[in-house]
């Protein structure tokens, strides 16, 4: 008898023939870092995946390498640049003229800017709010009338930050990790860090940012601009926004809210937002303290959520957590 997983890999090798998968995957920035594990995982629970990247041949390398490492047949390829309005569309059409249907999109890019911890050029900031907030939002908007046609419920997965996290004065053991690799103390302990400037210093945004039934795409916008015309006249920290990776961390804030507002708006598809641990991946010039396999876990599980599972929520890592 067959396992489920090895049908759904006969499934996805029959396509040629028409046979729609039961879950359908897309990942977008697949080619390296926790998009590839990510592939890699949710292929392996029998999950056909369409891996993608903005550039065809570190794709289709991609694809090749997880298929031969892992044994798997069932991992497309795809390009896309989410920044790019015809490729979003062109992968908008593959999907709905070969599957009428996605049941999984995990995003979440990431532009390289995280170099500029605290002074960030104008143009650095906007390319890095395009690409992590903008760029996720225009793909889900291309490939929401694919996920409603989800029979399961679709799954939306956003890729988010430890610095989209509002509150910051307390930190569990577990995040102390990150900045004290060896500690003696138990491992549910939290430990207040006194001192520690709060990641969002403008209290009235913060508490604004806190209810999701004042936000919309709009808002978002207009408070993105408000922000970088901030940065632009160097008002960032008067005015009490994020001083430390500035544009990183109100991308990933925008990206939390984003993910909110979608999952008051479908109430029928399970959609949050993860935060992946500190991951050895090139972003942070592999210097992450966890390897991908294990910073990809939190996505994969909150792509596989069964239909009574959470939404609206933040992961961080496989757990529920707090960020505003
Ligand atoms: N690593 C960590 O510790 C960590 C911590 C918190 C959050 N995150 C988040 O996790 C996500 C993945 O990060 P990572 O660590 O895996 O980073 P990574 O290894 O640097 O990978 C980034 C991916 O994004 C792709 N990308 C960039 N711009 C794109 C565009 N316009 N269109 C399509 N793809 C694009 C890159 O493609 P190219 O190869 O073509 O450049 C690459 O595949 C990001 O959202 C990041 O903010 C990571």
């Amino acid at each position: 008898m067959q396992s489920s997983s090895t049908r759904h890999r006969l499934e996805a090798v029959n396509h040629d023939h028409e046979t729609i998968p039961e879950r359908l995957a897309v990942v977008t920035g697949g080619n390296r870092g926790i998009g590839l594990e990510v592939c890699r995982q949710l292929a392996l629970q029998g999950v056909t995946v369409i891996l993608t990247a903005r550039d065809e041949k570190r794709g289709k390398d991609a694809v090749e390498s997880l298929c031969h490492e892992s044994n798997l047949s069932n991992i497309i390829f795809h390009q896309l640049d989410i920044l790019d309005g015809n490729s979003r569309a062109s992968l908008a059409r593959y999907i709905n003229s070969r599957f009428g249907k996605l049941d999984i999109l995990l995003s979440g890019k990431a532009v390289n800017l995280i170099q500029s911890v605290i002074v960030q050029t104008y143009d650095e900031a906007v390319k890095c709010l395009n690409t992590n907030y903008y760029g996720l939002k225009w793909i889900t908007e291309a490939l929401l009338p694919l996920l409603k046609q989800s029979p399961s419920g679709a799954r939306i997965v956003n890729t988010t930050s430890l610095r989209s996290e509002l509150k910051v004065q307390i930190l569990s053991i577990k995040k102390k990790r990150y900045f004290c690799a060896s500690t003696s103390l138990p491992n549910n302990m939290i430990v207040p860090v006194p001192n520690l400037p709060q990641r969002m210093p403008n209290e009235k945004l913060r508490d604004e940012l806190r209810n999701i039934d004042i936000w919309d795409e709009a808002r978002i916008e207009a408070m993105l601009n408000e922000f970088l015309l901030d940065l632009k006249n160097e008002r960032l920290e008067e005015a009490g926004w994020p001083t430390m990776l500035p544009a990183y961390s109100m991308s990933k804030t925008v990206v939390n809210l984003y993910t909110r507002i979608l999952a008051k708006r479908h109430p029928e598809m399970r959609i949050n937002c993860v935060h992946p641990g500190f991951v050895n991946t090139e972003i942070n010039w592999n210097t992450g303290i966890i390897p991908p396999e294990e910073g990809a876990r939190g996505a994969v599980k909150a792509s596989l959520l069964l239909q009574d599972g959470p939404t609206g929520c933040y992961f961080d890592q496989t757990e529920l957590g707090e960020a505003w």
